[in-house]
């Protein structure tokens, strides 16, 4: 959106009745025509705007677009979403977001867009990304800590995004999946998809990627077991912008919380206490093995604890869960 265009509509935002083509004829030193293009403009972009005769202009609705306009109004972080690029459809915001990183994009800088051509998920999965629906965001991190110190940031990632859902207070019973799945009643709503590049001993950026299904009612048939949305569990529409302002919030207070001690412990109660596998016998399947054993915690470094058949202790750092005896 053009700076004009923006101004008027923060114009239009902050006045509760009409404003004159006059004042923002003056405001903005454009003539009542270029007024009009602008409206029109606005308009095509969704936003409802009514137009009377000698009274002016009022903002009746806006549309609900992750626009950077629009999560802005919401948003009092420090940095992260201080820049927000929005696109109506990319193929992944976060193919998008390590490119812009690559190119020297600063901390808190967050790719958002409507719809994602090629959304994907982790061990190469597709994500599943219709348009005018739900989230799909990226925000790249520049932490000064080593990449094993990095490893956690899934871990923190996860815990803001349920406490969002939490916010939401719909009642709906949220579980992670570890590593980084929100689960509701056994069906996805939320993954993570966490990308670095780093060298043996330092990182140049992270990537976090969070995709979230909020309004989304018909499910691509592959996944419509496996897969549900906040609206189809509540009956309910959720804003994208409110729900993307949250977001922002809750992940820049935890994650400059974290980097002060660079260490889970804080997190792992809470962590726990929203876990879908603790106390449960779950089957891990990594790249080259499949691990059996009672999930028992969270380590302070963001692996699963799992006690084996043998009573031996365990740690997994990476790999897909499975409940055993469940197809999930
Ligand atoms: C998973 O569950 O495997 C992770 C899914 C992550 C999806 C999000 S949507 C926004 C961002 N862009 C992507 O291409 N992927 C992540």
């Amino acid at each position: 959106m053009d700076k004009v265009s923006s101004g008027i509509l923060e114009m239009l935002r902050s006045s509760a009745g009409y404003i004159s083509g006059q004042w923002i004829s003056t405001e903005f030193e454009i003539t009542r025509a270029a007024i009009w293009k602008h409206i029109r403009e606005l308009r095509k972009t969704g936003y409802i705007i009514d137009a009377v005769p000698n009274k002016g202009y009022h903002l009746v609705s806006s549309p609900d677009m992750p626009f950077e306009e629009e999560i802005h109004c919401l948003l009092s972080t420090r940095t992260i979403g201080e820049t927000i690029i929005f696109h109506r459809e990319i193929d992944s915001t976060n193919s998008v977001a390590m490119l812009l990183a690559s190119d020297g994009a600063p901390h808190g800088t967050v790719v958002t867009s409507d719809s994602q051509t090629g959304g994907r998920g982790r061990r190469g999965r597709e994500w599943f990304s219709p348009p005018g629906c739900n989230l799909y965001m990226s925000v790249i991190l520049r932490p000064s800590v080593s990449p094993a110190e990095a490893s956690q940031i899934p871990v923190i990632s996860v815990l803001a995004v349920v406490r969002v859902l939490e916010q939401l207070n719909s009642g709906l019973p949220f579980k992670i999946k570890w590593p980084n799945d929100i689960l509701c009643r056994g069906k996805k709503v939320c993954g993570i998809l966490c990308e670095m590049k780093s060298d043996t001993d330092h990182i140049h950026h992270l990537v976090v990627g969070i995709g979230i299904n909020v309004n989304v009612t018909s499910m691509d048939s592959c996944i419509s077991d496996i897969a549900t949305s906040l609206k189809l569990e509540t009956g309910q529409e959720y804003s994208r912008i409110k729900l993307s302002a949250s977001l922002l919030e809750e992940l820049e207070e935890i994650y400059l919380e974290w980097l002060q001690e660079r260490n889970l412990k804080r997190y792992i109660a809470e962590w726990e206490r929203y876990s879908l596998l603790i106390g449960r016998n779950v089957r891990i399947e990594t790249p080259s093995e499949t691990i059996a054993g009672v999930a028992t915690g969270l380590s302070n470094n963001g692996s699963l604890i799992l006690k084996l058949p043998s009573g031996a202790i365990r740690k997994v750092y990476a790999g897909d869960a499975h409940i055993a005896n469940h197809n999930s």
